[in-house]
């Protein structure tokens, strides 16, 4: 496996996920907290950063000791890094140094650069570039603008290069990575779903023998994909739970219990709709719901983890983004909502929790998933707040506002299916305003509430744009609604980015 060293750069993720495409096992951990160096770490990738090594806090890492141990490939700041502290001089950049360039020299017989050649167009992203180097190190790249764009250390598998390789726009970048991958650090490339199956499965039946788990499905791919992995490995001893708070989709609970019971699972499905109404009676504030929604699940999800006797352990569907977070070099980043994931620990459980997907992104979850043959109705959907509808309901929920939601909701969802568009929306939904508006319908004045419609698209949420649905597709949704649920009388589309505004409304 690779160890990518996070110096807090935007980037580090993708530079996982290009190493991953390649088939190869990386693991990302910051810079000062490196892990114990074991025969199974075969090379290095130190990270760019918001950084810079002219900074008096600039961050720093112990490079001696790891020089000449395995190859190291130092990007953008980590490249700036390692000739700077090593004889060489980093300087503030001009503004050329940004965006779109092109190698017009390089090393023709150098490893790094197999099957690249002079042209080849490179993203740079710095403030900074290298001025000089040592007289140990050997430029092996320039672009028009910068000599130094790529170096190694003579005789050493040391290289570093002031370009990003992990973006697309550099074109030979996923070559170049090949190339110090396979080539200079001797990885082997069967890292695969089935592979990650294979051993998931077999480390799983190790660490849990003969011991029960609990885990709260909630319909989502995640927790879908890790109850699948644990049924495989432990079969019946896996007890999922599947909880009905109320504030999901029309006919969503029972299509889903459905979908899991016909995979094998062993699950219960809980009708906990009246615990949550009665719980969110009076409350508006959007993180208070969060707040009640959340202990009512533990108190529900406990009571039924009860029932099951002996249990040990509580799985869940923790995927790798969520872990880099909690572990990140600028520590969790603020929180702007109460994410309450279905399935968060309850402490008072005392359970041990295994995640047997903590050390995969979220496409390599679908992909497992697709593997284990799970239902694209399952690995398809859009992503679903844990709260569900309670923070669509702007303002008090109330069952009668679940239910004309889920209504107009519904109506939505199997319009963009039948117009082909929900594949390519990332996700919609229908948030029921507490706005009333006059109308007509007929001879007869109508006084009723407001839904609007949202669709994004995102890569993962963080942003996300508003789609360009097709107007006739919309109007046919407005009709619709209109004409067949009761209580609204006025739909209307939110063309809001994020940033500035959020995906859902609460
Ligand atoms: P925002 O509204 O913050 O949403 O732009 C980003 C993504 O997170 C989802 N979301 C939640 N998911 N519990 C969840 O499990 C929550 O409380 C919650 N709030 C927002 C939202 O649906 C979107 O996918």
């Amino acid at each position: 496996k690779i160890l990518i060293l996070d110096f807090g750069s935007q980037f580090t993720q993708l530079i996982a996920r290009r190493v991953r495409e390649l088939n190869i096992y990386c693991e990302i951990h910051p810079f000062n907290k490196i892990p114990e160096i074991d025969d199974s770490f075969k090379g290095i990738i130190l990270s760019g950063s918001p950084y810079s090594v002219r900074q008096e806090d600039a961050l720093h890492f112990d490079f001696a000791r790891y020089h000449g141990q395995l190859p190291i490939l130092a990007v953008c700041y980590g490249a700036q890094y390692v000739a700077h502290f090593n004889g060489g001089e980093v300087l503030p950049s001009s503004t050329r140094e940004y965006g779109r360039a092109h190698l017009h020299y390089i090393e023709k017989a150098n490893p790094l650069f197999k099957q690249i050649y002079p042209g080849s167009q490179v993203w740079m992203s710095h403030g900074d570039t290298i001025a000089s180097i040592a007289d140990n190190f050997e430029v092996i790249a320039s672009t028009d603008s910068v000599r130094v764009a790529a170096y190694q250390i003579s005789g050493t598998h040391t290289y570093g290069i002031q370009f990003h390789p992990e973006v697309t726009h550099s074109i030979d970048g996923r070559q170049l990575l090949e190339n110090f991958l396979v080539d200079i650090c001797g990885c082997s490339q069967d890292w695969t779903s089935d592979s990650f199956i294979e051993t998931t499965i077999a480390e799983l039946r190790e660490k849990l023998g003969n011991d029960k788990v609990v885990l709260g499905l909630s319909g989502g791919v995640d927790s879908s994909v890790a109850a699948v992995l644990l049924h495989q490995a432990i079969g019946k001893n896996l007890h999922c739970i599947f909880v009905d708070n109320g504030l999901l989709r029309k006919d969503e609970y029972q299509s889903v219990l459905d979908s899991y019971q016909h995979m094998g699972l062993n699950i219960k499905g809980i009708d906990a709709k009246q615990r949550f109404y009665d719980a969110l009676a009076g409350i508006s504030d959007p993180e208070k719901k969060r707040k009640a929604i959340g202990r009512v699940f533990i108190e529900v999800f406990d009571d039924a983890a009860h029932e099951v006797q002996d249990v040990k352990w509580l799985g869940q569907g923790t995927i790798y983004p969520d872990v880099i977070e909690s572990l990140s070099v600028k520590g969790p980043s603020a929180t702007i909502k109460s994410h309450h994931n279905v399935g968060g620990l309850p402490d008072f459980m005392k359970l041990k929790v295994v995640e047997p997907l903590n050390t995969l992104f979220k496409d390599e979850v679908r992909r497992v998933g697709k593997a284990l043959n799970i239902d694209d109705n399952i690995l398809g959907r859009h992503p679903f707040p844990g709260p569900g509808l309670a923070i669509r309901i702007l303002g008090e929920v109330t069952p009668e506002k679940v239910a004309i939601l889920q209504e107009a909701d519904a109506i939505y969802i199997n319009n963009l299916r039948a117009a082909g568009l929900y594949d390519k929306v990332w996700q919609a939904g229908t948030i029921y305003l507490p706005v009333q508006s006059v109308g007509v319908m007929g001879d007869e004045r109508t006084y009723e509430n407001v839904v609007c419609l949202r669709a994004v698209e995102s890569l993962d949420g963080m942003t996300a744009d508003w789609c360009h649905l097709p107007y006739d597709v919309l109007a046919k949704i407005s009709n619709e609604i209109i004409n067949n649920v009761k209580g609204i009388n006025r739909v209307v589309y939110d063309i809001s980015s994020k940033p500035p505004a959020t995906i859902e409304w609460e």
